[in-house]
């Protein structure tokens, strides 16, 4: 059986936080969990204080970008339980990620098992206010100090705690992005690494200056068929089917996206897990046969999409209804996270 050991901080400092106010990524919870990987082993594992660690400027990370990361969210029901969607299938592919980073796999009894501890310990910053969650974030990095480019011996695996509010706070205004790409195959799309970030922050930051929030990434090959949106999963409702791009080297498995198309095929919706192209999608807009289109994402759970940008010209989609389907499975997730609805899939994890 796993030890770990626990360093509890001096003074709380929940009482500095507005839980009214919370802006995503911002707050960070009182205490941490931290495990060393050194001569072929996990080690050491704690839960201490959240503060900074000290490193070497010659940490390969910070070189060779050997780092990954995970997102789930921890929800607060009414009988004040705590409540985690579907963490499980986060650990799976956290590990899935560090085999094609080759990095070691950390085991569950690390993954999940410190979680449920941390989780336990810090469980007073699970908001309780409606549309809130604490952000989970486990994630990975190697820790050599050493100039060459290699796989590192040592690691460090860490797990911290935001309290959050919504990351989109309005439906999205996006472009489809031509020039740039996020992912080819053979490459490491599919992983959750840091760089994937990195990459995306340039043509991002292209289409934020001509007023969009985020762009919509198109395959390497031919830049004619919609990926996904580098933050979330994109999803959209054509002639009533729900569309997405098939999971590949190229397009995260997301969690909340295998969820929604879940509760699509339960509810006797078509699914259609097929390349998009951007001519279809932009022409179903103008014919009306698009009727819905949102982002998938821990994060951002269900982001809708307002307007499509491609080639210079904006493509409005039809104002968002409860009657829409992105509505809908946006309530069911949320009555399925806070334990309002029979959790007849097992998604839920009680702390
Ligand atoms: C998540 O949805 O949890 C992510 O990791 C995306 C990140 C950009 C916040």
């Amino acid at each position: 059986m796993m030890q770990i050991e626990i360093k509890r901080i001096a003074q709380s400092r929940i009482n500095e936080v507005d839980f009214d106010h919370l802006v995503f990524g911002r707050s960070f919870a009182d205490h941490m969990l931290v495990a060393d990987y050194a001569d072929g082993a996990w080690q050491k594992v704690s839960i201490q204080p959240y503060g900074p660690l000290t490193y070497q400027p010659a940490m390969m990370s910070l070189h060779y970008g050997q780092a990954i990361f995970e997102g789930m969210k921890a929800y607060r029901s009414k009988q004040d339980e705590i409540l985690v969607f579907r963490p499980e299938e986060n650990f799976k592919r956290f590990n899935k990620s560090a085999v094609r980073m080759c990095m070691p796999e950390v085991p569950e009894e690390i993954f999940m098992g410190g979680l449920r501890q941390l989780l336990q310990m810090d469980k007073a910053w699970v908001p309780a206010k409606e549309g809130c969650s604490l952000y989970i974030r486990p994630f990975m990095f190697s820790t050599d100090e050493y100039v060459g480019v290699s796989p590192s011996n040592t690691y460090k695996f860490i797990i911290f705690l935001c309290p959050v509010g919504s990351y989109y706070a309005k439906p999205l205004r996006v472009r489809v992005e031509t020039e740039y790409i996020r992912a080819a195959k053979g490459g490491v799309g599919f992983s959750k690494n840091a760089g994937n970030y990195g990459g995306s922050l340039f043509p991002t930051q292209e289409a934020n200056k001509a007023g969009y929030d985020q762009i919509i990434w198109t395959d390497a090959a031919t830049h004619q068929y919609v990926e996904e949106a580098g933050t979330m999963n994109l999803m959209f409702v054509v002639n009533g089917a729900l569309v997405t791009a098939p999971t590949g080297d190229t397009i995260l498995d997301g969690v909340t996206r295998k969820s929604v198309l879940q509760i699509a095929k339960d509810w006797g919706m078509k699914v259609e897990e097929r390349p998009l192209s951007v001519k279809e999608l932009v022409e179903g807009i103008q014919s009306g046969a698009v009727t819905e289109a949102f982002g998938a994402g821990t994060a951002a759970v269900i982001a809708p999409i307002q307007v499509i940008a491609f080639e210079g010209k904006d493509y409005e989609l039809p104002a968002r209804k409860e009657s829409d389907f992105s509505s809908k499975v946006f309530h069911e997730i949320n009555h399925i996270r806070l334990g309002e609805v029979a959790d007849t899939r097992q998604w839920i994890w009680k702390v």
